[in-house]
């Protein structure tokens, strides 16, 4: 069963993001904000400092909203393995320390399969995490090699299960599909590790060559082909088909989980939630305005010193923006999207895409616009439909 929508007469849930950073290695196809020892030669950036930074952040964010009861937090990176355990404690013992955390709240953190062990887990465990997220990424070599990553293709899954045994009982794996080179069954083989894992989510994502990074050098000198649309899809619905036959189910486009172990926190992001994006580089969302903080680690941190906000830029958002989001992100999940969300040209639009077989007409008759599995795989051009219709015409549903 999907999640069900919140009341709409509930606040909207609260979280905090906290942004890690640092990488041992940088893979080439990723263009997130995070930095090699290297990178950061010669700057104040450390581990250490990083921390401290992070707990005034959390302090100031404490003062802003006041005692909010915090649902979820989210430690991502970048590596948040590569700080540590006690680091990674001494985060969550400052939410607690600053806010009200809720009695079951969700508590994630992602890490690299290679710098974690049974020791690693059993500490964030004590510390108070209830939830991880492992990059596996493939279980083929060749595939990991080609996307640079460091560990070897066993690793991944022995980490899910160390984390496991040391008490988690939500432990997410991540995949990348469509890499140059992979082929079907690569994929079904990591499908089939993932599951032996025993791991109850799945995210998978197919691979975006991003401008400025190694891989968009290397696929535009030729040695790498892009990868293919259609072989993208094809990927998605063998993935899609083995998740469900072990009893998982997608309930965002990209994300597949067990009963009851949806990520509650992204989940917010999702449902048009308030969040603060504590780090360099992260990004809020409280009562419609958005903002985003300074994206260097040693800029943010000095900000934060001096007693200063460490944010570059933020916007009120418009009406027309907040319907925006909502319907590309609800769109995308498969509880769907509530109909009168959507003026007229656009409900035509939603009759014309179940027509297209592109939404379920169950769900449509019952008000609600929820992708087919054919409509997964082009879930932007239904987006861009319900977003930009074509007027209705006079004959044409009301
Ligand atoms: C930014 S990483 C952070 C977590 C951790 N460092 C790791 O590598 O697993 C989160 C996930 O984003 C996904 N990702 C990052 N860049 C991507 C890209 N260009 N294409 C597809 N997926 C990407 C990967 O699946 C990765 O596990
Ligand atoms: S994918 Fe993960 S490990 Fe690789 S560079 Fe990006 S954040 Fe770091």
């Amino acid at each position: 069963m999907p999640p069900a929508v919140g009341n709409p007469a509930d606040p909207p849930p609260f979280g905090l993001y906290v942004h890690v950073p640092f990488c041992a290695t940088r893979c080439g196809y990723c263009d997130f904000n995070t930095y090699t020892a290297s990178e950061l030669a010669g700057d104040a950036s450390s581990p250490d400092g990083w921390l401290a930074a992070a707990r005034a952040e959390i302090a100031l964010a404490a003062r802003t909203v006041g005692d909010r009861t915090v649902q979820t937090v989210f430690v991502g990176g970048g590596t948040p393995s590569l700080i540590g355990a006690d680091r990674l404690s001494a985060v969550l013992a400052a939410v607690k320390e600053h806010f009200p955390l809720a009695l079951y709240a969700e508590v994630t953190t992602e890490s690299n399969p290679e710098s974690t062990s049974p020791e690693f887990f059993a500490r964030i465990r004590e510390g108070g995490f209830t939830r991880v997220s492992l990059g596996m990424q493939s279980a083929a070599r060749h595939v990991l090699a080609v996307l640079d990553r460091t560990h070897t293709p066993g690793r991944a899954v022995e980490a899910a299960r160390e984390a496991r045994a040391a008490g988690f009982g939500h432990v997410n794996l991540d995949l990348i599909y469509a890499t140059p080179g992979e082929r079907d069954e690569d994929l079904q083989r990591s499908a089939d590790a993932v599951l032996e894992a025993g791991v109850d989510h799945v995210s998978a994502y197919s691979l975006i060559v991003e401008d400025g990074t190694a891989l968009a050098r290397r696929v535009r000198r030729g040695e790498l082909p892009a990868p293919d649309d259609d072989v993208a899809a094809h990927r998605y619905e063998l993935l899609d088909a083995r998740l469900r036959a072990a009893g998982m189910a997608w309930y965002e486009v990209s994300n597949w989980s067990l009963p009851g172990a949806e990520c509650r926190h992204n989940l917010g992001y999702w449902h048009d939630g308030d969040w603060w994006g504590i780090g360099p580089g992260a990004h809020s969302h409280l009562a419609g305005r958005r903002w985003w903080n300074v994206k260097h680690p040693a800029r943010w941190a000095g900000m934060l010193e001096a007693g200063e906000r460490p944010e570059a830029g933020g916007e009120d958002l418009t009406d027309e923006q907040r319907h925006t989001e909502r319907v590309m992100l609800r769109l995308r999940l498969a509880e769907g999207l509530p109909l009168e969300l959507l003026e007229r040209d656009a409900r035509a639009a939603a009759a014309r895409a179940v027509a297209d077989g592109l939404l379920v007409h169950d769900a449509h008759a019952a008000g609600r616009a929820v992708l087919t599995d054919r409509g997964r795989l082009l879930a932007d051009r239904v987006v861009t439909d319900l977003l930009v219709p074509e007027p209705a015409s006079a004959s044409g549903p009301r």
